[in-house]
Order: C-alpha cells, then sequence, then structure tokens
C-alpha cells in the first residue's frame, strides 16, 4: 500500500516556499507516495483542512513568493488538547510522514508534537530572520537579501540628490543577520544589530569630520531587535550631526516577491533531502545546511541550542 505525506507552512512566510512545495508534490508522487497539503499552517492540522495534492495544484507557482497553502502562527497549537486533535486527524487520513517548513517557533511546536505523538517528521529552516541553532541558511534568506539590496540602493540615489541621512530598518525579530549582510554587501556607512552594543556618541566626531569633508549622505541600517527606535536614531543624526534625516522601515516586503534562484534551488534540494530522510527511517529530524553540505540534525538539538550569530561577520563589523 502507498504511504501518505504531507506538508505544511508555518509562522512566517518565505520566498521559497512555493517552489519547495512544487518539489514536494513531484518528489512524493515519483516516489510512490501520496502527497497532501495542510493549509493554514497548525491550524489546519487541528481543524482538519488537509487536502491531496497533486501535479495540477503546483503549476505556475515557482515564481511566486508567499506560500500557496497559506501558513499561520497557530496559539492552539501550544495546548496540548489540540494538539491530540492534529494527530487524529492524520490518523484518519492515514498519512504517516508530516514536512514541517518554519522557524524557531513552530519546531519547538514541532518538538512538543513528536515528545507526545512520536509522529514522523522532518524541518525545514524556513524564516528570512536566519536564526535557527544548527544551520547556516533558511530558506527566503536570500530573496529578503536581494529586497533590501534593491531597496538600500534606490534610497542611496534619493540620499545623494537631498544630502540626506536613511535609517533602512530591517526584520530579523531579535537577530541581526539580515542587517548585518546587507550592510556589508552595500556598503552603509553605520549597522546597529542587537548583538553588538553601541553608542551613537562615539561616531559623532568622525561624521562631522566626513561631512566637513565633502560626504554628502549617510544610510544607516538598523535591526528591528535593538534598543533603540528608528526615529530616535534620525533624531540623533539631525541634531548631533546637521543633516536632515528619514527612516524607511522596510517590513513585509521583506518577505515576499518572486523567489531568487537560490531560494529555488535550496528549496528543491531541502525537500529531497526530507523526503529521502523519511524514507530512509530519519524520522525526527530538521535538515541543516552548512558549509559541509547538508545533515540531518536531531529537533531536540536544534531546538536547545541557542542560536549564535556568524562571529567572522560579527568581526568584520567590529573592525
Ligand atoms: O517571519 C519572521 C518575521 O518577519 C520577523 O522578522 C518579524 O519580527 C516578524 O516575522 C513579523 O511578524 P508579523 O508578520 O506577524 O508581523
Amino acid at each position: 500500500m502507498k504511504q501518505n505525506i504531507a506538508i505544511l507552512c508555518s509562522g512566517g512566510d518565505v520566498s521559497g516556499m512555493n517552489p519547495a512545495l512544487k518539489r514536494f508534490v513531484e518528489y512524493s508522487l515519483q516516489n510512490n507516495l501520496v502527497p497532501y497539503f495542510v493549509n493554514e499552517g497548525y491550524e489546519g492540522l487541528i481543524d482538519n483542512n488537509i487536502k491531496k495534492a497533486d501535479y495540477c495544484h503546483v503549476a505556475n507557482i515557482i515564481n511566486r513568493g508567499g506560500t500557496k497553502i497559506g501558513s499561520a502562527r497557530s496559539k492552539r497549537f501550544m495546548h496540548k488538547e489540540y494538539r491530540a486533535i492534529a494527530k487524529h486527524n492524520l490518523d484518519k487520513l492515514h498519512i504517516t510522514m508530516l514536512v514541517v517548513m518554519g522557524g524557531d517557533g513552530s519546531f519547538k511546536g514541532l518538538h512538543k508534537f513528536y515528545q507526545e505523538h512520536k509522529i514522523r517528521f522532518c524541518g525545514i529552516p524556513s524564516t528570512i530572520d536566519n536564526d535557527i541553532s544548527g544551520t547556516e541558511y533558511c530558506l527566503g534568506v536570500d530573496t529578503a537579501l536581494n529586497m533590501i539590496k534593491f531597496t538600500i540602493d534606490s534610497i542611496r540615489d534619493t540620499a545623494y540628490s537631498f544630502k540626506r541621512t536613511f535609517i533602512i530598518e530591517t526584520m530579523g525579530n531579535k537577530c541581526g543577520y539580515l542587517a548585518l549582510v546587507s550592510h556589508i554587501t552595500s556598503g552603509s556607512e553605520l549597522c546597529l544589530i542587537p548583538e553588538i552594543e553601541y553608542n551613537l556618541n562615539d561616531y559623532e566626531q568622525k561624521f562631522r569630520h566626513e561631512i566637513q569633508n565633502g560626504r554628502r549622505y549617510f544610510i544607516v541600517i538598523a535591526a528591528e531587535g535593538i534598543k533603540q527606535d528608528s526615529a530616535e536614531i534620525a533624531q540623533w543624526f539631525e541634531e548631533k550631526i546637521g543633516i536632515e534625516s528619514r527612516v524607511n522601515v522596510l517590513g513585509h516586503l521583506q518577505r515576499g516577491g518572486n523567489p531568487t534562484v537560490k531560494d529555488r534551488l535550496m528549496a528543491y534540494k531541502f525537500i529531497t533531502y526530507a523526503i529521502d530522510g523519511l524514507l530512509q527511517g530519519k524520522d525526527e529530524s530538521i535538515i541543516c545546511y552548512t558549509e559541509e553540505g547538508f545533515d540531518y540534525k536531531t529537533i531536540d538539538t536544534v531546538v536547545n541550542t541557542p542560536y549564535q550569530l556568524d562571529n567572522e561577520l560579527i568581526k568584520f563589523i567590529s573592525s
């Protein structure tokens, strides 16, 4: 008898989820499995919003951001009684394997689900925050970084014309990865992230000197998790450096848009490893990607190890 396998997206959506859904359906069918979509994340597991999927459901989505099957941050899934309902719904459809695309919070829920019901699953790190322990890459990060790069390049044009400072606020929750990589790759003058203590006054003399020497504008990248509001930073530039300043909160545009080639390829590989792993009996793993390649780590290790921002990147910013 054929085995049934389901997939769901949980937490903040990322560009790359749709290419992953396409590969999921196609590779499941190729392996003689019956693929199912769980709509609206863990909410759909609880509400039995689970539908059989076929080739026709994944046509025309590889180029689209977001996720065709919806995502959610489920409060109900945090409670044991709802996780029991979710398991019951999977059993009713004889679904024995589950693939979950999500971030840290989603994996914590999955961990509890596993401890209580021993479901066979594989997790695919998917969050633009890139803050999951054990993996250097989470699906969606490259598209988000490219969105940020595109925006900073545009803002730079007007910053130059008007001799202004722009504070560009990036997402990332408590993690400075998006801000830091954007700083390095966009050549901004200042980058502020939660992982590094700072005092704006330390930059006053340097920035004033640069203005005197003809600098026309400053680009500041501020991660959303830092202690100060972007408006306060803009005010500091106006008062202390004497330059007109504006704030741009990039917000959710970082989460959407046409997935980059890297995210389409990573989606393809993550799904392939997920299904291969499940078929080989790796029943409770998260697929992690490092310089050495893909690896299956236990969910226990991933959720119980605090995430640390790459030290090499931190050194670049401090030097
Ligand atoms: O998905 C991650 C993330 O975009 C974080 O960077 C951000 O802090 C949060 O989600 C925003 O959440 P919401 O979409 O619920 O406002």
